[in-house]
């Protein structure tokens, strides 16, 4: 397949888990990709690997967001897609009885202002070429409800679904489609990490997914090539779940 001939990806976060992955699915399907990054040494792995190029960008830092999308938009000739998909889970977002103020600021900048701002400078661009695919990363827990709380992690995918169902609406008719992508728990290295030290707590989670495993970045990749490409030409405003049958799912199989 070569669905992103001629096409221009910016994915943030390419330098982990669903990003990396991503960005060498819409390499490999014919995009020249951009990998936005912190990370210099991973992302420049990344651009290497897949033959296109690495930016590095603080996704929370408005100059910065802006500097990425003009960069690509004169370096390539167009911004065709936006993979919006860093964001952090760190360990002191917790129950709301524990998190401070300072862990939820911090979650809600890296995980939502930051789709904001890269909607905000990548739109220009697409509405200039009268096309493009958004795609942003939300979670399965914009939609469940976890006893096992990381508040404003949750609420922060929450605002991502919300503010992707808006804009796809509000730009449904110039050509440009934004979804949100609501993935289920993926198989990571910190993840395997987690659960070989504490198997109890990977059978609670697993217990609830009807497919009866984690989901593999490989996985969440291909539907977000699915959702980027001309393919889903009649989706947008969407939450697009990626979850193994979680959201679906009352009593599971044994
Ligand atoms: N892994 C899961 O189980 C899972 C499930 C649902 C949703 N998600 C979401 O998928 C997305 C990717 O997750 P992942 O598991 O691949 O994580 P990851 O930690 O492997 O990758 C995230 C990347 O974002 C980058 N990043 C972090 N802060 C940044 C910043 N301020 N500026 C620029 N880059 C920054 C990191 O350097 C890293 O390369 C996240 O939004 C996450 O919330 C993950």
């Amino acid at each position: 397949m070569n669905r992103f001939q001629n096409r221009v990806a910016v994915i943030t976060g390419a330098a982990g888990g669903i990003g990396r992955a991503t960005a060498l699915r819409l390499a490999r399907e014919g995009a020249t990709v951009i990998a936005a990054d912190l990370d210099e040494e991973g992302g420049k792995q990344v651009a290497e690997e897949v033959g296109g190029g690495f930016v590095r960008v603080d996704v929370t830092d408005e100059s910065e967001v802006e500097a990425l999308f003009s960069r690509v938009k004169d370096e390539y000739g167009s911004v065709d897609v936006a993979f919006n998909n860093a964001g952090i889970s760190p360990p002191d977002d917790d129950s709301i009885l524990t998190t401070g103020l300072d862990a939820w600021k911090r979650v809600q900048e890296v995980n939502l202002t930051s789709v904001y701002l890269c909607c905000k400078y990548a739109l220009p661009h697409m509405r200039e070429q009268g096309r493009g695919s958004i795609v942003n990363t939300a979670s399965f827990v914009a939609t469940m409800g976890a006893a096992t709380s990381q508040v404003s992690y949750t609420a922060s995918k929450g605002g991502v679904l919300a503010l992707s169902r808006e804009l796809g609406v509000q730009f449904a008719r110039e050509g440009i489609r934004v979804n949100a992508l609501s993935p289920g728990p993926v198989n990571t290295p910190l993840l395997q990490e987690l659960f070989a030290k504490d198997p109890e707590r990977a059978a609670r989670r697993l217990v609830h997914v009807p497919l009866g495993r984690f989901a593999e970045a490989t996985e969440i990749a291909a539907a977000v090539a699915f959702l980027a490409s001309d393919d889903a030409s009649f989706i947008t405003a969407s939450n697009f779940l990626v979850d193994g049958g979680i959201s679906g799912a009352y009593v599971t199989p044994i």
